[in-house]
């Protein structure tokens, strides 16, 4: 391995590796003082991006000495936090309510906050005056130096609050400690610079940058080799993958170099942003053998005027289009959105646009969001914010037209056999394990744990909704 192909195993890498050894000592001893393993929770809010993230701290964890547990009790808990919308924000102070009577208990317990709300300043403000028994505090641009972070704080015994501007060293090539064995999330590109008027995540996750794809293919083939055969290529805007790269290299040309990867079957990739989603991009989903049946694309609203105000960039017709010239290629696949209510200004004539474009598209499923006010958006500054009621009644109509559109098409399945990577046993009834079709909807079906991680033929039998239930064939 050189450095030129490889860069991203660089100094920095090696110094957080050196870290993690020096805190494994100091955990060993502490371990042994207390005749038990410490252990450490990672509690994650928000999107795929965190749970990624998450899978890091924990891979950084493990190797600091520490035995996992999803139990708040553990001797070191760590929140890596979402602020896409104010709930989120609320749920974490909460949560913290909660901590710091165990604390109080238990001074040796290590408190973290970690992730997007620890990019906003009035965050950290608070964190620190409110709930002065938070130990750590950092952001989203260095999550890989937990350990260092971890180390400073065990060997000063004050806060550190650690929180950068932006970053332009990679690392990825540090342990993780994955949800799935066999499948895997892998980072393609950070940050955004579409600056939607009602979104947090540019001014938290800082400006899009790609990685090489050298670097990605690299990474999937050591998961390949580790067991996963299923990879969701994350990136706030997968489908402006590439710009700014010495070779520049479009996402469709990245995706045709995933699919070449020997041994891995099933490829994924979120999110989608219509304005950027090319023709070179549908051919090659058309062709490929790996890339699943399913493209999540949100469309926000169906208003064109509220589009443009959220700056969007694309009109009710330019998403209609794309919808069609997407089903033409690929009739079979299943189509998802995010949906957002209430933005400032939206009037009952934009609603009904929505739900004219839900009426029209019937979305397999869509994540529907009441809009929260976001500090430093700039629609946080329009006036004409929508009163709560007209929300609420729009957003009860606007979950009713999704379930009514998507019974029509979901149950299209019906009698199929559709291959399943058997994901888990169900949580509600051992007898049955819970897959998921290359569409993305889950799939309950008769089987053991043994099945898990393989890719098996099912017959649906009944579609109940958002899932189904089905047997082997
Ligand atoms: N209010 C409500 N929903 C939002 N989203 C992003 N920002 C906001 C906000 N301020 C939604 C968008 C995005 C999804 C991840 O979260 O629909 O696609
Ligand atoms: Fe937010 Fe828009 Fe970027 Fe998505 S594309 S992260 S909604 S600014």
């Amino acid at each position: 391995m050189t450095n030129e192909t490889h860069i991203e195993l660089n100094n920095e890498t090696e110094k957080q590796l050196e870290y993690m050894d020096l805190l494994n000592k100091i955990i060993r001893e502490k371990a042994s003082a207390k005749g038990r393993p410490l252990t450490a929770c990672v509690v994650t809010f928000g999107c795929q991006m965190n749970e990624r993230d998450s899978e890091k701290l924990k891979g950084i964890l493990t190797r600091c000495g520490y035995e996992l547990t999803d139990d708040e009790t553990a001797d070191l808990v760590l929140y890596n936090t979402c602020t896409v919308r104010e709930n989120a924000n609320l749920r974490l102070y909460g949560r913290l309510g909660h901590l710091s009577g165990m604390k109080k208990k238990d001074h040796d317990k290590i408190i973290g906050i970690c992730g997007c709300m620890a990019q906003e300043p009035d965050v950290v403000k608070k964190l620190e005056t409110s709930y002065p028994f938070t130990d750590i505090i950092f952001g989203t641009f260095n999550v890989y130096k937990l350990a260092e972070i971890l180390y400073s704080h065990l060997t000063t015994g004050s806060r550190i609050t650690d929180i950068w501007e932006s970053n332009d060293t990679f690392t990825e090539l540090l342990p993780t400690v994955r949800k799935y064995p066999f499948k895997s999330g892998v980072n393609i590109m950070y940050g955004c610079d579409n600056f939607c008027t009602y979104c947090i995540v540019p001014y938290v996750r800082g400006r899009e940058k790609s990685r090489r794809p050298e670097d990605i293919i690299f990474e999937i083939e050591q998961l390949v080799k580790d067991g996963v055969t299923e990879v969701m290529l994350l990136g706030q805007n997968v489908n402006s993958y590439g710009k700014g790269l010495k070779a520049e290299v479009t996402f469709a040309e990245l995706l045709r170099r995933v699919e070449k990867v020997v041994g891995l079957k099933r490829i994924r990739f979120m999110t989608s942003h219509p304005k950027d989603l090319s023709d070179e991009l549908i051919e090659v989903m058309a062709a490929s053998e790996k890339i699943c049946d399913h493209i999540h694309l949100p469309l926000q609203s169906g208003s064109t005027e509220v589009l443009k105000r959220m700056n969007r960039k694309y009109t009710k017709e330019d998403y209609l289009a794309l919808v069609e010239k997407i089903r033409k290629a690929m009739p079979d696949i299943s189509i998802t959105t995010d949906i957002i209510v209430g933005f400032p200004g939206e009037s009952e004539a934009d609603f009904e646009e929505t739900l004219d474009v839900v009426r029209r598209v019937k979305f397999d499923s869509a994540y529907t969001f009441i809009y929260s006010k976001r500090t430093g958006t700039p629609a946080a500054a329009y006036e004409e914010q929508t009163d709560e009621a007209t929300v609420k009644n729009r957003f009860d109509r606007l979950l009713k037209e999704i379930k009514n559109a998507s019974s029509e098409v979901t149950g299209r399945y019906t009698g199929r056999t559709m291959p399943c990577l058997a994901e888990s046993v169900n949580d509600h009834d051992p007898a049955l394990i819970t897959g998921r079709m290359s569409n993305n909807m889950l799939v309950h079906f008769p089987g053991d744990k043994s099945l898990v991680g393989k890719i098996v033929d099912v017959k649906i039998t009944e579609c109940k909704g958002f899932y189904y239930f089905g047997e082997r064939v």
